[in-house]
């Protein structure tokens, strides 16, 4: 099996808060230097921080060339997500909030890939973990523009998997087996609510320091559902369940 024998140099976008911020985490945990790509610094002090906005692709551009001037890169992770305001129906969506979408949640994952692709094949094996959703089996009634864009980066991903030997770049998805206790999920919830079911970014955390050290040997073009517990399972075991629609009675 794999293992890194060098301190890993790595990259996660969007890694100021939520999972990405738990998988910048343990990834620095095993020794990495770890960068956190997003527009506010992250809360710890091991993370490296680079101040990028996925709607500037200019200047997205442009910083991601910057991490990979600076020096190897092992592996990167995109995590980065804009929601929007609220669950509504692609009806009442606007415009402005699909475009916001499409660049954050597919365009920014576009542009990392083309900003790391090459220096992850020079690191070989490199590593990409994308985060990805269960709305990419369910679809996401209420959350149409989520469930699309997020459908187009797994299959994104997907397809870079199926190009790439996994002598010189792993791909990787990994997705919750539930709603995660996150920022980006409390703004759009009342002040009131109960988190008690919901999952953890740490459940993360077991995973991603497996996948820096292995550099996703076994894993190439998986995807891997995490548990609530931080173990994990293939998604061809057993599809997760629609965090949208009503469970079945
Ligand atoms: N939470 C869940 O229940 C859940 C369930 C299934 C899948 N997921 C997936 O998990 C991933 C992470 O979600 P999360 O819930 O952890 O989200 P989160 O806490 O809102 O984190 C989102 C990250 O994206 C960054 N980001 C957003 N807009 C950006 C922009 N314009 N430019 C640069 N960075 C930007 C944020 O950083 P800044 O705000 O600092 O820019 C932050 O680091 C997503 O791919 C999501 O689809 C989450």
């Amino acid at each position: 099996m794999t293992q890194i024998s060098e301190p890993a140099r790595a990259l996660v976008v969007g890694g100021s808060t939520g999972i990405g911020r738990a998988i910048a985490g343990a990834w620095a945990e095993t020794g990495a230097e770890v960068i956190v790509a997003s527009r506010s610094r992250p809360d710890d002090a091991a993370l490296g921080w680079l101040q990028i906005d996925l709607s500037d692709p200019a200047g997205t551009r442009r910083a991601l060339a910057e991490v990979v001037r600076q020096g190897p890169l092992h592996a990167a992770c995109y995590s980065a997500v804009h929601y929007g305001d609220k669950r509504a129906p692609l009806r009442d969506v606007a415009e402005s909030e699909w475009l916001h979408q499409l660049e954050v949640n597919l365009n920014g994952l576009w542009r990392t890939v083309a900003a790391v692709s090459a220096a992850l094949r020079e690191a070989a094996p490199g590593l990409f973990v994308g985060v990805s959703s269960e709305v990419v089996y369910n679809a996401g009634p209420g959350r149409p523009g989520y469930a699309a864009t997020k459908s187009a980066a797994a299959s994104l991903l997907d397809s870079l998997a199926q190009e790439e030997s996994a002598e010189a770049l792993r791909v990787v998805q990994v997705l919750p087996s539930g709603m995660v206790d996150t920022p980006g999920i409390r703004r759009r919830r009342p002040a009131d609510f109960d988190y008690g079911e919901y999952m953890r970014p740490a459940c993360f955390a077991p995973l991603a320091a497996e996948l820096l050290r292995t550099r996703g040997t076994e894993q190439h073009g998986d995807h891997l559902v995490v548990q609530p517990d931080g173990s994990w399972r293939s998604v061809h075991a057993g599809l997760p369940e629609s965090q949208s629609r009503e469970p079945a009675t």
